[in-house]
């Protein structure tokens, strides 16, 4: 059985053909009344997925630090626009700003802008930051203009992908149709795709993926940056520029099939950091691990220091937490961080000179 957003999908198919892979991931995922980033409580414990941010409070507290410095660095400017993009339920901005509060000038210094399209997410937000009197947006391109402080969490992911396979005849794209009995199903275009030219050089056999939503808004960060300065910091589960198909579906915290019960399954893609880089067409850093990130922003000395005032429960669990967010086979690996500049002439808390790793 699938469900109305499904129906909803097959009968735009058979009116008038199959759609991209982006098209059903941008309905599945933002349709106003039925996508699933529009109803569901998705990020926490009881929804599909669990985040960095609701793991630990030492994520951010540290990405805090990052932007409290970033913003000493850049010479304590007033009227920062200070964003988040998808800021689930609001933790990571609270832990962020709850420890900055020593920063002298840091929070009169910027604005709150958060950048949400879930109305129930958008009412928790509201809880969890109401001090801080933030402004709500559809889409970034509607935070005013200013000096940017940027930060994104595992939202590049949940923007849509097109998706490729290379074939005798070129590079073709696999596109949602329908099957005899009516029920969506994966095919490739016949003929090779007009986005031949802008994916590499691969073998016959080879997949690719092309997030264009992800690079018109790096483009539109970089852009801001340009004109008023600021840093942007995007952490997300990722690759370095490499082929493959990631586009993946999760439902009650498990596996599920991409094209099942729309509006209902989460839907997400790694995200490739060398062109997000590219797109902005600024100076950037990484991405590294998030691993290696946390442990030079100095998370083992965090987790001491809460521990110093804990609970042997808690010390465990703050311990099992730190290694959830950094050790390699967990969340220490697959999630990058990439920063994206003003200035290029000195490296960034957490980043070595190098431009990846
Ligand atoms: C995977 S959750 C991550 C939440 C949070 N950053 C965290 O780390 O817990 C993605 C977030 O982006 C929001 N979101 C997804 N697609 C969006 C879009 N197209 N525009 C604005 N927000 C979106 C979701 O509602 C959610 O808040």
């Amino acid at each position: 059985m699938t469900t109305e957003l499904g129906r909803l999908i097959a009968r735009r198919i058979a009116l008038t053909g199959p759609i991209s892979l982006a098209d059903f991931m941008a309905e599945a995922l933002s349709h106003p009344r039925l996508g699933y980033y529009r109803k569901a409580l998705p990020v926490g414990a009881a929804g599909d997925f669990t985040t960095a941010p609701e793991i630990s409070q030492m994520f951010g507290e540290l990405l805090g630090a990052w932007l409290a410095e970033r913003w000493l660095a850049m010479g304590c400017p007033s009227g920062v626009r200070l964003v988040e993009l998808g800021p689930g339920r609001g933790t990571l901005m609270a832990d962020a700003l709850r420890a900055t509060r020593g920063v002298a000038g840091f929070h009169a210094a910027v604005d709150l802008h958060l950048v949400e399209i879930n109305e129930q997410l958008r009412a928790l937000q509201g809880q969890a930051l109401a001090a801080y009197k933030p402004a709500w947006h559809a889409r970034f391109d509607d935070v005013p203009e200013g000096p940017l402080l940027l930060i994104a969490n595992e939202f590049f992911d949940a923007l849509p992908v097109r998706q490729f396979e290379k074939t005798a005849r070129g590079w073709t794209e696999r596109m949602v149709g329908l099957a005899d009995d009516g029920t969506l199903r994966l095919a490739l275009a016949p003929g090779v795709s007009p986005y031949a030219s802008a994916l590499p050089d691969a073998a016959e056999g080879a997949q690719a993926e092309l997030c264009e939503a992800g690079l018109a808004l790096a483009g539109a960060v970089g852009q801001r940056l340009q004109r008023h300065g600021g840093w942007a910091l995007i952490v997300d589960y990722g690759h370095d520029g490499a082929l493959g198909a990631s586009l993946q579906a999760v439902r009650d915290h498990r596996d599920a099939g991409i094209l099942d019960r729309p509006g209902e399954t989460d839907l997400s893609a790694h995200v490739d950091f060398a062109a997000l880089a590219q797109a902005t067409g600024r100076p950037t850093f990484g991405p590294v691990r998030q691993g290696d990130f946390l442990q030079r922003l100095g998370i083992a000395e965090r987790a001491r220091a809460l521990k110093a005032r804990a609970s042997e429960t808690q010390r465990a669990a703050i311990d099992a937490a730190s290694a959830r967010l950094i050790a390699p086979d967990q969340m220490g690996t697959l999630f990058r961080v990439l920063a994206v500049g003003d200035d290029r002439s000195a490296a960034p808390a957490g980043f070595s000179d190098t431009p990846s790793d």
